[in-house]
């Protein structure tokens, strides 16, 4: 049998307890399916002392992650740590300037720093896997790097954040706040240490940022997304949206486009006959659209310490399976530094259908001054319904107008105007419906 493969993890949260629990308790499975033992050899986390329920028995302990990037005695360096700078990035460099295969589960590391790690990688001739960043246990990056060669994407989207399907699950089904469904995904380990990064949408900006470089073959611009997050969904938002046939989800969509490709992450309308519709929960989901396959829909839990554990240990076991010698694969796909530079469309091009929710002062003529603007902005309406606001002031209505195609730009004019008119008395709420099957 081949020598065993040592593995360092840093960090121990809820991540990495999950991984050094699922590679002890598969231990015999695994050394069967990879033809050689894995067993953990080195560890660093924060706290030395603090009992995560796990044996680590047996492993050399590391204060400083970076330390035991550059001199444990390992072949795989595992980085749970999180975050873009700091030892997430030191110690997966160190790792990669040592030789050594490196597995996170770092979206934001990647995100900003993949292109560079992966030439890094590249060149040393090892490994650099990802699996876990990108949706929890669903197996799109193996997916995309390895199953669709040959096939040209047009779109890539999905569910990516647990945290916000939950919340926005629950908003629905219970009529629960918006506080109550957070502090749960939070209780239940889906959010990230700072929840802000869920509910303003930059994990699933992370997220969608490498899935558009593996898609399009172009270097990652996370930095080039239009971001919106869930923080301002409302139950009035969730009712009317179920009343005219739709479902809000927050949606990480990237499209090619005649301009460009456009990169968005907001709370979206999709159809609630559509499969996407019917992803609940922590689930999350990935639909691949193109020219050979057409359309794929990929989902599974994508959040929580068991299925991250098992895209972080399905990393290892093909690590495990390499051989000296045997060509690895390039990172994003195909060689790092063939990534095309990214080009960016602009969010004003982008078209679509789109909700806009209006509190407006039941006046005279308010109703037709809205149709107007829309009308000036060459805003095609499929409808338009006025609601008494419900919440038992008369003297308030709500108007909800669904669009036909249009432009961001249109929109974004025609509801200056409107708020400029003065007829609004709440914010207007705009949320772009998205074409799914
Ligand atoms: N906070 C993330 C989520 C964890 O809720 O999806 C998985 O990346």
């Amino acid at each position: 049998m081949a020598e065993t493969l040592r593995v360092g993890i840093a960090g121990l949260g809820t991540v990495g307890a999950s991984v050094v629990r699922v590679l002890r308790d598969k231990a015999a499975e695994l050394t069967r399916q990879c033809g050689r033992d894995i067993a953990v050899t080195a560890i660093s986390a924060r706290d030395p002392k603090r009992d995560r329920g796990v044996d680590l028995s047996g492993a050399e302990w590391f204060d400083d992650p970076v330390k035991l990037a550059e001199k444990a005695n390992i072949d795989v360096f595992v980085e749970l740590i999180g975050g873009d700078e700091g030892p997430a990035r030191a110690s997966v460099r160190t790792a990669l300037d040592a030789g050594r295969h490196v597995v996170t589960a770092n979206k934001a590391l990647l995100a900003k720093h993949g292109v560079a790690l992966a030439e890094i990688a590249e060149k040393r001739g090892v490994l650099l896997n990802y699996e876990a960043a990108v949706a929890g246990g669903i197996p799109v990056i193996k997916t995309m790097r390895e199953a669709l060669a040959g096939n040209s994407v047009n779109r890539v989207f999905g569910i990516l954040n647990g945290t916000c399907n939950y919340i926005l699950t629950r908003m629905e089904a219970e009529g629960l706040t918006f506080e109550e469904c957070l502090k749960d995904a939070q209780r239940l380990g889906y959010a990230e240490a700072d929840p802000t990064f869920d509910i303003e949408g930059n994990d699933t900006a992370h997220k969608l940022a490498i899935l558009t470089s593996l898609a399009f073959g172009s270097r990652i611009a996370a930095d080039d997304i239009y971001l919106e997050g869930i923080s301002n969904i409302t139950q009035a938002d969730i009712r009317a949206a179920g009343e005219l046939g739709y479902r809000i989800k927050l949606l990480g969509v990237a499209q090619r486009t005649e301009s460009g490709i456009e990169q968005r992450v907001h709370p979206t309308m999709v159809p609630t006959a559509s499969v996407i519709a019917q992803v609940h929960g922590v689930t999350n989901a990935v639909a691949i659209e193109t020219d050979i396959l057409g359309e794929l829909l990929l989902s599974g839990p994508g959040a929580g310490g068991n299925a991250t554990a098992s895209a972080v240990v399905g990393d290892i076991a093909d690590i495990a399976k390499s051989r000296p010698g045997f060509q690895h694969g390039p990172v994003f796909g195909r060689p790092a530094k063939e990534l095309q530079p990214y080009r960016k469309a602009r969010m004003r091009s982008h078209a679509g259908g789109y909700f806009i929710r209006l509190t407006v002062l039941d006046r005279v003529g308010v109703f037709a001054a809205v149709a107007k603007r829309m009308a000036d902005n060459d805003i095609s309406l499929e409808s338009i319904v006025q609601h008494s606001d419900g919440k038992g002031e008369p003297d308030k209505k709500t108007v909800i107008l669904v669009t036909h195609e249009t432009t961001e730009a249109a929109v974004r004019k025609a509801v200056e105007s409107i708020t400029k008119d003065g007829h609004l008395t709440d914010k207007p709420q705009v949320i772009r419906i998205e074409r799914a099957g």
